[in-house]
């Protein structure tokens, strides 16, 4: 049977998305499930995940670290079962993109999961201190282990 392929992303692909990948890859099962990551934006291309993100995501036995970011491609809608934008500006950017209304159903806000109707973003940490890390991982814990438990 093919696989789901799932894809999390956010600006960078270096702070919120590669939680979101080890997050949700963890939690379903790697016969049944694929899931990578991409940034809207190219600036880390190739990049490892910020340390920030490596080191909280270590503290929850998570080993990040082997990541490395990409761009999203236009032939990622073609690739990809499910995508899920970090906020809401991500969302936008994705949505601009898409060509037609079955790249469309593919994108979803990841926080509606656990905020049905709310529109609630996993906020930019990349210019904040560590406390930002803790807050993400949770609130992406939290939509992931929705998710899982839906699919
Ligand atoms: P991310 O965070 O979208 O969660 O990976 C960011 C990382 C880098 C930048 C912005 C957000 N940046 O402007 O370089």
């Amino acid at each position: 049977m093919k696989k789901t392929k799932i894809l999390m992303v956010c600006l960078g692909n270096i702070c919120r998305s590669p939680l979101a990948e080890g997050i949700l890859r963890q939690k379903l099962d790697p016969k049944r499930f694929s899931v990578h990551s991409a940034g809207t934006g190219g600036w880390h291309v190739g990049d490892p995940p910020d340390q920030r993100s490596i080191d909280i995501a270590s503290q929850k036995g998570l080993d990040i670290s082997n990541q490395k970011a990409q761009q999203f491609k236009l032939e990622f809608f073609d690739e990809f079962d499910l995508i899920y934008a970090m906020d809401q500006s991500n969302f936008n950017d994705l949505q601009s993109l898409a060509r037609n209304s079955v790249d469309q159903e593919k994108l979803h806000l990841l926080l509606d999961a656990l905020f049905p109707g709310e529109d609630a973003d996993v906020p930019d940490p990349y210019y904040g201190g560590p406390s930002g890390f803790v807050n993400i991982y949770d609130l992406i814990d939290r939509a992931c282990e929705v998710i899982s438990s839906q699919l």
